[in-house]
């Protein structure tokens, strides 16, 4: 299949691109580098040793997105290009309502247009708000508390109408869990502008000195051992999944999660990578951050049962290969 990838060049979408390649996928890449770096696409070919093509496009611009379709033919559309702070949401909701929005239904009315009939997007666990666990697909989903999360249920929305109106078009919306790792090569991985807002990435730069320490955001929940809760899905995996669905689609709206199905502690994380990689990760406990839940974890059983597709890297790998690429990174300076 040719697949247009947006957003190819950041951190899920690299990642899914690698195993597109992998299985002989034809790929082409947009991307305006907003949030990633250029250096990633060589990042690409150096781990896949194989071509794809690349367009400097803005995915809100509808009139780039048509000479897009215009000059290509394309079989299928991945969609992760978004902004996707939750904080920065909050103070900035029309650019993300904007932003987010836009392009999906651009990219969405791109493909009735041009008769591509398979569309797989960026959904986030974040739509079934403060639900109880596990969360099924079937949920009634819950407001979100920020404007992020509510681009990416608009932006389900929309697709999931879009497809009432035009039966031919295959939709597959993935609402994954808490993304973390990098490619075992340490050539791709996330990199996070500024201050790091997730706990990955925060604790990977502690243990690289470039913070002091972690700050926990509570630990008078009701959990095991009074932290949040989250289902951490290694990115390889996560990226796999995205291959799966792509291959199991057909007409019709299909909605999976991509998670584990498992949840861990932040203090559970937090000890798996001092243990992996032998690295103390000095910590303070401090308030609850607004707007976080206790406990979010998947029921994986669909995605297991239709995409014969689960996760098969652990908590240690995911906290490995997260030191590997930020201990290069930061040895290195470049990506
Ligand atoms: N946490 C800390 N300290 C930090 C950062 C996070 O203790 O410095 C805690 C949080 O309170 C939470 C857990 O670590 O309990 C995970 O927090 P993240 O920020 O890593 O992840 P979230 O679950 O809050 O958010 C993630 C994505 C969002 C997405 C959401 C969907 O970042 O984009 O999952 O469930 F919307």
């Amino acid at each position: 299949m040719h697949i247009l990838v947006t957003g190819g060049a950041g951190f899920i979408g690299s990642h899914t691109v690698v195993e597109l390649l992998n299985q002989d996928h034809e790929v082409t890449i947009v991307d305006n580098f907003y949030n990633s770096s250029p250096k990633v696409l060589d990042a690409i070919k150096e781990i896949t040793q194989k071509q794809f093509r690349f367009h400097l496009v803005d995915v809100s611009n509808q009139e780039q997105i048509i000479e897009l379709f215009e000059n290509n033919e394309f079989d299928a559309v991945i969609h992760f290009a978004g902004y996707k702070a939750v904080g920065e949401s909050v103070s900035k909701p029309l650019s993300y309502y904007f932003n987010n929005v836009t392009s999906t239904i651009h990219l969405a009315q791109a493909c009735v247009d041009y008769g591509v009939n398979k569309f797989v997007f960026s959904s986030s666990a974040t739509v079934y708000g403060d639900n109880n666990v596990p969360f099924k697909e079937d949920m009634e989903l819950l407001p979100t508390t920020n404007p992020y999360g509510e681009t990416k249920a608009m932006s389900e929305r929309v697709l999931m109408d879009a497809v009432k109106a035009h039966p031919d078009l295959g939709v597959s919306l993935l609402r994954y869990f808490n993304p973390v790792g990098a490619h075992p090569s340490g050539l791709i991985g996330e990199v996070p502008t500024g201050v790091p807002n997730n706990l990955m990435p925060y604790i990977s730069q502690v243990a690289s000195g470039q913070r002091e320490k972690l700050f926990v955001f509570g630990n008078d929940y009701e959990t095991t051992d009074g932290t949040g809760v989250r289902d951490y899905i290694h990115v390889v995996d996560l990226a796999k999944g995205h291959v799966a669905a792509l291959e199991h689609l057909n007409a019709g709206t299909h909605i999976y999660n991509l998670g584990s199905g498992k949840g861990t502690s932040v203090l559970e994380l937090v000890h798996s990578f001092e243990k992996v990689n032998d690295i103390k990760i000095p910590y303070d406990i401090v308030k609850r951050r607004d707007g976080d839940i206790a406990i979010s974890y998947a029921d994986a059983s669909k995605a297991k049962n239709e995409l014969d597709w689960e996760t098969k890297l652990t908590i240690d790998d995911m906290c490995e290969d997260t030191w590997r690429f930020e201990s290069k990174r930061v040895t290195k300076r470049d990506i």
